[in-house]
């Protein structure tokens, strides 16, 4: 029997049309578009209206797919949401969204990685696929994080956007598809980056949303330290594992938190600047929409058998890099 890899067939995305630029930012809290522009990288991100869930998005980026590959949506056997805002605590968003897209022989899921959500989504869609068990795979990383940043703390109001985008995994049995991951996560990262409040430790009540503690709160700093290390060290694994050298990987698709920490990973990594992919100059950091948007924006780019390394550090901690053969061109 031969091998079976999951491979991405399509993609799709959807992002809000209302802009918030750093100029804007300038008028809302202390800081200069300058200042945001040399230590992020990001002038400008998308902002979801109030009242619509981060499902909006995601059903959107899932009709793009749709529309191009003329799938029927009963032949769709899972949906997986990468969130950390979902429309609603319970029920699953992709529950939701699968319903929405007519996916009614699908069952559906939300899966919580913050940043690293896709990679993590890439892993456990591919192991169904590799088993044999389902075939169509909707992977979709969507947040709306402008509901639940503060924007009068320009430690996290200057970085986050709103977005969403979403790949199709299917069989693959040329090779190509998802070769390898380094996964890992570490409990540390509460510390640095959470939301405290909505949860079970922390129900919401007036006090504590008077204590504004319902929101995100970032301690950049040591993220930064943090990210700028095992971001790079995972990619840099992941070449070593694979016997890639700087030349056999075509791209680095990472996931878009600050340019700087981008940067660090392909210095380590010794790859050209050519290789790197970014748009974190236009949508800042989507959280777990970020690498999906990144397909999307870049998939004329890909040639079919093309090596790409994708890698992601978010809250939690959890953090790590893939490696996947590209399957198609378009
Ligand atoms: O995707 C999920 C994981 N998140 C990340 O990966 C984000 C990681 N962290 C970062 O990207 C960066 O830490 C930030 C962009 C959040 C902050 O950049 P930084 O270079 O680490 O700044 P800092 O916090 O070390 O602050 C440097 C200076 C401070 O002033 P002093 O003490 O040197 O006078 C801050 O008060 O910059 C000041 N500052 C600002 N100034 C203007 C901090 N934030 C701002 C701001 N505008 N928005």
């Amino acid at each position: 029997m031969k091998k079976v890899n999951a491979s991405i067939t399509a993609v799709g995305s959807y992002l809000p049309p209302k802009v918030l630029d750093n100029k804007t930012l300038e008028t809302m809290v202390e800081t200069t578009d300058e200042w945001i522009t040399t230590r992020t990288g990001i002038k400008e991100r998308r902002i979801l209206e109030k009242g619509i869930g981060t499902s909006m998005m995601a059903i959107k980026a899932v009709k793009e797919i749709l529309e191009k590959t003329q799938l029927d949506p009963k032949q769709v056997d899972m949906v997986i949401v990468a969130t950390i805002t979902p429309d609603m605590h319970v029920s699953a968003t992709a529950a939701h969204v699968a319903t929405e897209i007519g996916a009614t022989n699908a069952f559906g899921y939300d899966l919580q990685a913050a940043c690293s959500g896709f990679l993590y989504g890439l892993s456990v869609a591919s192991s169904y696929i590799e088993s044999g068990r389902y075939q169509k795979i909707l992977l979709i990383g969507a947040d709306k994080m402008s509901s639940i940043v503060d924007y009068s703390d320009r430690n996290t109001c200057i970085i986050f956007g709103d977005g969403a985008a979403a790949v199709l995994l299917e069989p693959n049995y040329e090779g190509l598809g998802l070769q390898d991951e380094y996964l890992r996560s570490d409990g540390i990262g509460r510390e640095f980056l959470r939301i405290e409040a909505g949860g079970s430790q922390l129900p919401l009540s007036k006090d504590i949303i008077d204590k504004k503690k319902h929101f995100l709160f970032q301690d950049g700093k040591n993220v930064f330290k943090y990210a700028v290390s095992n971001m790079a060290e995972a990619s840099y694994n992941i070449m070593q594992r694979n016997n890639l050298s700087n030349q056999d990987v075509d791209y680095l698709v990472p996931h878009q938190a600050n340019k700087r920490i981008i940067d660090a990973t392909a210095q380590r990594m010794g790859i050209t600047d050519s290789k790197v992919l970014m748009n974190i100059e236009n949508y800042g950091n989507t959280t777990a929409a970020t690498i999906p948007l990144i397909f999307s924006d870049f998939e004329k780019k890909f040639k079919k058998g093309d090596n790409i390394i994708l890698a992601a550090f978010g809250g939690g901690f959890t953090w790590g890099a893939s490696f996947l053969k590209w399957s198609y061109n378009s």
